[in-house]
Formats: structure tokens, sequence, C-alpha cells
């Protein structure tokens, strides 16, 4: 045999072995899962995403869709607990009020991993959280801009994500922070649009309407991809070019953005992998094996994306994901 077929070979055993312990580790066990709803292309991805993984390692995967809302979780994550489940996973929609459900599903001994979001409550009411640096997305959208812009004056419009939210306060905090020491760039106009396409265009054209039609605008930062598919939308409708006109940075990676940024209408994004819960089942099986106890906060990578970075290519990569 030669040496490439070999090694194809124990590559395959490999893969196939780890996914047979994979699968031994959490097979037969229900988990809960309370999914926010599916505001945006990313969270749509991140649910099937959790389904495959929870298929592959025989998972029977309780899933709810709280529709926004945290009353909905709250009551999802108390069904959990009454059907007595081996774990909860929970991506919560805002940062605040998880105090209580937390401590009841501490108190039946069922361990929480949070998903994509933080919370604000103590560090001991979940195993680990599984998510993105929210801040370092923001500097190294802000970074982009201050890059493209150099001396350049840029009054800068924002679209945050949903109040209350951590993406959405991080994801300020960093742009904010890589812009503070350039005078020439300055927020001009912030806004919620909640991290869905409809609400994005709707600030967006706000944002233009009260900006002499846009043409005091040089950039958009949004929190996700979707606000600024929304707004690139608006600016097109007010006749002018995303992309040039205005530009346009934001964050998640969806293949959306990829088209656009393709089309010249979008110039950077950053990724935020839609894979939270393989790293979260993975330290989980460990965890309910033999008691290994994970890092507190599990980070995943923050690349950025411009139209260097092959956007046809990306957007073949990422369709048929489940974006
Ligand atoms: O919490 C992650 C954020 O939530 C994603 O960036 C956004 O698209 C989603 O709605």
């Amino acid at each position: 045999m030669k040496l490439i077929s070999k090694l194809a070979v124990a590559a395959g055993l490999v893969t196939a072995l780890s996914s047979a312990t994979l699968a031994q580790d959490l097979n037969g066990l229900t988990i809960g899962f309370s999914q926010i709803g599916s505001e945006s292309g990313w969270r749509a991805a991140e649910t099937s995403v959790t389904k495959q993984q929870a298929e592959a390692r025989g998972v029977d995967l309780k899933f709810a869709d709280a529709q926004q809302k945290q009353e909905n979780q709250i009551k999802a994550i108390r069904g959990f607990i009454a059907q007595g489940v081996a774990a909860i996973l929970v991506a919560p929609v805002v940062a605040t009020g998880w105090e209580d459900v937390l401590g009841e599903a501490k108190e039946a001994e069922i361990p929480v991993i949070l998903l994509d979001r933080g919370v604000d409550a103590p560090q001991d009411l979940y195993l680990t959280s599984v998510a993105s640096d929210q801040v370092k997305e923001g500097r190294v959208a802000g970074q982009w801009l201050v890059d493209a812009v150099k001396d350049k004056d840029c009054k800068v419009v924002e679209l945050q994500g949903t109040v209350g939210s951590t993406p959405a306060i991080n994801r300020k905090k960093g742009f904010e922070e890589a812009i503070a020491a350039h005078a020439n760039i300055s927020i001009i106009r912030s806004q919620t649009g909640d991290f869905t396409r409809s609400k994005g265009k709707e600030v967006m054209e706000g944002f233009l309407k009260a900006e002499n039609g846009g043409k005091d605008i040089c950039a958009l930062y949004a929190h996700n991809d979707d606000m600024a598919v929304g707004a690139i939308q608006a600016i097109k409708d007010a006749g002018l070019k995303p992309g040039s006109d205005i530009l346009v940075v934001s964050i998640d990676a969806v293949p959306d953005i990829f088209t656009a940024i393709a089309a010249g209408e979008a110039n950077a994004t950053v990724e935020l992998t839609p894979n939270m819960a393989g790293p979260a089942f993975d330290v989980l099986a460990a965890y309910l094996k033999d008691g290994t106890v994970p890092e507190k906060f599990i980070i995943t990578e923050s690349k950025l994306y411009t139209a260097a970075d092959d956007p046809q290519g990306e957007y073949e990569r990422r369709k048929g994901l489940g974006y």
C-alpha cells in the first residue's frame, strides 16, 4: 500500500474511533437546549449544528425555541429540570435575570452550559460558557475601519444587537475601544436593530434620513451581518453605493454577507462559529464521565474576512450549512 493511502486509512480509523468514543460518551442521554429564537441566519445555523452534533453523539436533544423572550427560556429550563435531563444548554437572550432558574438547576444537580452569550450571575451557577470574545469582535471590526479610513474624517452609524444582550454590550465596547485614539472617527448615531434584517433596514432608513440622505455617513458598523444586509438594502434604496459611499463592517460571517462582499457592497465581517455545541458536548462528556471540570470560559475564534479572502469561496463553503 502506498504511503498516502496508508495515511488516509489511518486517518479514517482515527476518525471512526473518535466518533465511536464520542457517541458512547453522551449516547442515550437527554439534554435540553433553550435557544433564543431564529432572529438571524447565524442563529439558524447554530440551531442546526447543535441538532447535528447531538444526533452524531446519540443525544436525545429536547429543543425549545424561546421566540426572543427570556420568560420562555426560564419556563423551558424549569421544564427540563422537571424532566430530569442530564444537562441543559442555554443561549441566554439577555444578560440579567438568570440567578433563580440557574440556582434551581444547580439544586437539582443538572449541569448548565451557556452557549454564545453570557449572563450576569455567579459563575458557580453554570459549568462552562462556550462563546466568542465579543469585546475582541468589536475591536477587530473597529481596527478594520481605523486601517481602512486612515486619517480621513469618518462619521459612523452603529446598529446594535438586542438591548441587554452580552454581544450588544461587548461589541459596542470593543469597537469604541478600537477607535478611541482616532479623533477622525466618531459614532454619530447608534440604535438597536435587534439582530434582525428587517429592523436593520428600518433603523438604517432613519439614519439615512437624519444624515443628509446618507451623504454625511462614512461607515456602518452593525453588530451582526443580518442587520448589515438589511441596511445595505436601505443604502441602495437611498441611491447610494454600500461598500464605497458608505463602508460596511459587521460580525458573524454568514453566507449572505460574503455575497455582499463579493459584489463590493460590504467590506468586512468577523467570523463567529455556529459550532458552540461541539466543544460544549466534549467537555460535558468528560465532566459526566469522571468529574473533569472544564475551563469556565471556552473562547472561539474571531477571524476577520474582507474582499481579499475569496468571498465567493467562503459563500460556497457555508451555503447549505443551515444558515
Ligand atoms: O449571540 C450571537 C449573536 O446572536 C449573533 O452574532 C447574532 O447574529 C445572533 O442573533
